[in-house]
């Protein structure tokens, strides 16, 4: 028997009982009469004690430890006389018998604890050496715990979890798909799925009525710090349902695990706002509620007073950042710089200042009386002691501008409190997306989702009009979550196709396997799909979902451990009828 204990579970209950540990050493201090050894495993930390009077064969073996080196100890529990309240085993120690090296180590590159010394990319090259640290084992309990969660609460709802193919077939809609060649079927390739949206659909025609499945999904796409190339879905189906009901059911289900994992409750209904109010009032189809600062349109205020800069722009638009009277120059100027920014775009910010004593003060004095600054700042229901900002342009693009400013100042006012959560369902998402660059319109969430009964009218006359039912889960400013009501009838799918500027043959050609399956009888139903890593960061209390995931790809998409992807040897290119080309 390796061990008859962890290293986490002894208490002063246990004194006097002979026992085998076995883990990593964290730590050695030799102190000439005495050494202390803090023996490590997943479950805790034991101290371990040699002295003078033990067996020298145990002594020299103590002497000769190493960080990370992997023993195992037999020895008596007793209790210590400096007791340490900080750690749950702090009342005893093990008086070592007898010390067995498992296995020697090597110093490791990086200290293997709380926090470590090691920068990321050394981190990520040992991850397994990362993963020993309690911030990282802390993470991926909760990952499990969170799995286990969702599994009890979808199981007695009569979800039947369902593994879907990860070789399929490559759809040319949404984020850039990974192949895989196939050997027995020349010059053809899989794709690997990024999401099992259209097998779940295939599963409510053949009448499983409630799927769920914690998948992979992979999407080659440009990464930040929610977004992995190969990331897990909670991806859930059902038929004979109406938007109501999935919101209903996953509401209680987001509420079941804020509760079982978090220990928080939520009484009240989620909040739910359609798209145009989410973009006009925070700028963002995901805003984050933990805190105020609403957008107030002040176009008509802004406009007419011989400003070209507001005359010349569709949209004008300001929020009250609370108490911010008192920013400096310095701070207004950094936060101009930070608008122009390319990532954010904007060419200047305006600013209005409420000051305490009821004076107001702004950068565009010149060209408005007090009483016409005073009126604009009220409209964004800036109080005396606030700031307002204020940014002009397009409309969407001036919106997204300021949501990225709001952020920027809540940031620096401490509110995006991590403890705190602030969840809700975006609604009434529009159907297409017009991108300038390709000259054509997109499917919003993906080109299986309805559009709302009403609007269907519009889809070919003005499809930028047309609403789908579709929507997102959520929280402090990320989507968790997404999903919509399908199109159930084959007609109406090869309209959306026609919109989407599919010729019948293509559709047919890619989506072929879907409209068929359609024609024998296919249910009403919809779903969703969680993002499993950013629910567990989310919970967490952290912006990156790279700590939540054991073995995650940096931002290059690089498994720097497995030092993936790589070459593959000519042998291997020639069985898949492959040859390279030098890229440019
Ligand atoms: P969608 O594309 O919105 O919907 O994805 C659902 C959720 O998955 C998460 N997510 C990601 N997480 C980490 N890294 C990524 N690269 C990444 N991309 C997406 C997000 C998102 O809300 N089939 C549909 C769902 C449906 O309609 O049922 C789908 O995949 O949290």
């Amino acid at each position: 028997m390796y061990r008859t204990n962890t290293c986490g579970e002894l208490r002063a209950a246990d004194v006097n009982r002979n026992v085998t540990l076995a883990g990593w050493v964290q730590k050695v201090r030799n102190l000439g009469a005495m050494t202390f050894i803090d023996l490590r495993d997943r479950y805790g930390i034991t101290q371990i004690v040699v002295e003078e009077h033990s067996p020298e064969q145990t002594r020299k073996a103590a002497a000769e430890l190493g960080r990370e080196f992997v023993i195992q100890v037999r020895g008596r529990v007793i209790e210590r006389s400096s007791k340490n309240p900080k750690m749950p085993t702090g009342d005893i120690e093990v008086a070592a018998d007898e010390i067995t090296v498992l296995n020697p180590a090597v110093t490791p590159p990086f200290t293997i604890e709380e926090h470590s010394d090691g920068g990321d990319d050394l981190r990520m090259k040992y991850r397994y050496l990362d993963l020993r640290r309690p911030p990282l084992l802390r993470n991926m309990i909760l990952r499990h715990k969170m799995a286990q969660s969702v599994r009890r609460f979808l199981d007695a709802e009569g979800f039947l979890e369902i593994e879907t193919p990860y070789l399929v077939g490559s759809t040319p809609e949404g984020a850039r798909d990974f192949v895989v060649p196939s050997r027995m079927n020349p010059n053809q390739f899989y794709a690997l799925p990024q999401s099992p949206q259209t097998l779940k659909q295939l599963l409510m025609v053949a009448g499983y009525d409630r799927y769920f499945q914690i998948v992979r999904c992979f999407r080659d796409e440009d990464l930040r710090a929610d977004r992995q190339p190969e990331f897990t879905q909670i991806d859930c189906e059902m038929s004979f349902v109406e938007q109501e009901d999935i919101l209903e059911i996953f509401e209680r289900w987001a509420k079941y695990m804020f509760k079982d994992v978090l220990g928080i409750e939520f009484n009240e209904p989620f909040l739910r706002m359609p798209w145009i109010e989410a973009m006009e009032k925070y700028g963002s189809d995901k805003p984050d509620l933990r805190f105020g600062m609403e957008f107030a349109n002040v176009t008509d205020l802004a406009h007419g007073h011989s400003f070209s800069v507001f005359d010349d722009a569709e949209y004008v638009v300001g929020f009250a950042a609370t108490g911010c009277a008192t920013y400096t120059r310095k701070q207004i100027d950094a936060l101009t710089e930070y608008v122009k920014r390319p990532q954010v775009g904007a060419k200047g910010l305006v600013w209005i200042r409420m000051e305490a004593e009821g004076g107001v003060k702004s950068s565009i004095d010149k060209f408005f009386s007090a009483d016409e600054v005073r009126a604009i700042a009220e409209r964004c229901g800036a109080k005396a002691g606030d700031m307002v900002f204020i940014l002009c342009g397009p409309k969407f693009k001036t919106l997204t501008q300021l949501c990225a400013l709001r952020l920027e100042v809540a940031q620096q006012l401490g509110l995006r409190d991590p403890k705190k959560f602030a969840p809700l369902w975006v609604i009434d998402f529009p159907m297409f997306e017009w991108d300038e660059e390709t000259q054509r319109f997109y499917a919003m969430h993906h080109p299986f989702t309805s559009p709302k009964p009403e609007d269907v009218q519009y889809l070919e006359s003005d499809p930028g009009r047309v609403r789908a039912n579709a929507y997102d889960f959520v929280c402090n400013g990320t989507e968790i979550g997404g999903g919509s009501i399908r199109i159930h009838d084959a007609k109406l799918q090869a309209l959306i196709f026609k919109c989407l500027g599919f010729t019948p043959e293509r559709a047919q050609e890619q989506f072929g396997f879907l409209m068929n399956a359609f024609k024998f009888g296919a249910p009403p139903h919809g779903g969703l799909a969680f993002g499993f890593d950013r629910l567990c960061s989310l919970f967490g209390g952290a912006d990156s979902i790279r700590d939540y995931i054991a073995f995650p790809k940096n931002n290059a998409g690089r498994d720097v451990m497995l030092d993936a992807p790589s070459r593959i040897d000519q042998s291997q290119l020639d069985e898949l009828y492959l040859s390279l080309v030098k890229p440019e």
